[in-house]
């Protein structure tokens, strides 16, 4: 084991522990106006995930000179809007999923209009606790909610979930394929770096377009990745099902290229990410490390 992966394996294990006191001191509590809603909230936001991109916002925080406590709002706000992005994927009118994070999904657990409203409010709790965040300048909280905003919308996250759906039982081409899996899971991978370094306060228009640039690279690699996973894992290490892609006739990187090419484009995109930033994060460094975390992963 190499000295910047143990270095990285102590940095998620806190920065992990930090965002997950965050989230519980945001979520509603039992005392709320519907405590099965936010009960529901609380199930899908606590107890498993892998925290990626709270991860990525501390990193590129602190690369940029922050402090990881500047970091702790932002990093759990884009955690609660990923989280409801996963209860929504999951519901039956999207991929119709049985098991996320090693337990039943939210809508299992519950039932469907509670995952919903689970969603919504998980969702909006994001946006809430940036316009919130007192220790920030108004500016930066604009900031902060505008780059959520355009990364989770209808030109983000939420357009390639849309072109994920429509893409079912279709044979995309590469550049369609790789465009949807920028949107659906690139965009609020680069959106992680970006609340970081906003919430750092420093102004570096080239280190900006440094980390944007690893983002796009090391964002489409996750999802190339999660495609991969889904192919040659088994449901006990991913803690979700694995095959359902192909059940649901999905546009994949696997089903379009294969698992050796996909393979090779994460790894290829790894080499693009660490180039990207390699002026600023030395190659033992943590952004580097995790870039090579997302393609070696196994869940
Ligand atoms: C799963 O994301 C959905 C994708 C965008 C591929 P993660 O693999 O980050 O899921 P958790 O948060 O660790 O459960
Ligand atoms: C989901 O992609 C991307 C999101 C925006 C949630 P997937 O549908 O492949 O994610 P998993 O495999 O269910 O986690
Ligand atoms: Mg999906
Ligand atoms: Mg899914
Ligand atoms: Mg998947």
């Amino acid at each position: 084991m190499t000295e910047a992966y143990l270095k990285l394996q102590a940095f998620m294990t806190d920065r992990r522990r930090r965002v997950d006191d965050s989230m519980l001191r945001l979520l509603p509590d039992g005392a709320s106006a519907a405590p099965r809603l936010a009960e529901a909230m609380t199930y899908a936001a606590l107890g498993g995930g892998k925290r990626i991109r709270p991860i990525l916002v501390y990193a590129a925080c602190e690369l940029a000179g922050g402090s990881p406590e500047q970091a702790d709002v932002p990093a759990a706000a884009i955690e609660l809007l990923h989280t409801y992005s996963l209860v929504h994927d999951d519901l039956p009118a999207m991929d119709d999923d049985d098991l996320r994070r090693g337990r039943a999904t939210c809508h299992r657990a519950y039932d469907e209009a509670t995952a919903i409203l689970a969603g919504d409010t998980l969702h909006t709790l994001a946006f809430e606790v940036l316009a919130s965040a007192g220790a920030f300048a108004a500016s930066q909280r604009v900031a902060l909610i505008r780059t959520l905003c355009s990364a989770a919308g209808a030109e983000g996250m939420a357009a390639g979930q849309m072109q994920d759906m429509m893409a079912e039982g279709q044979l995309l081409t590469l550049a369609a394929l790789e465009e949807m899996h920028y949107l659906k899971t690139g965009r609020l991978i680069t959106a992680s770096l970006q609340l970081g370094l906003i919430a750092s306060g420093r102004e570096d228009v080239s280190l900006a377009s440094a980390l944007n640039e690893y983002g796009d690279a090391i964002g489409l690699a996750f999802q190339v990745q999660d495609d991969i996973l889904d192919v040659t894992g088994s449901a006990e290490v991913l803690g979700k099902s694995s095959g359902a892609d192909k059940k649901m006739g999905k546009s994949t990187f696997p089903g379009l290229i294969g698992v050796d090419a996909s393979r090779q484009r994460a790894r290829q995109l790894c080499d693009q990410a660490c180039a990207a930033i390699a002026d600023r994060a030395p190659a033992d460094s943590i952004l580097p490390a995790l870039a090579r975390y997302i393609v070696e992963r196994q869940h």
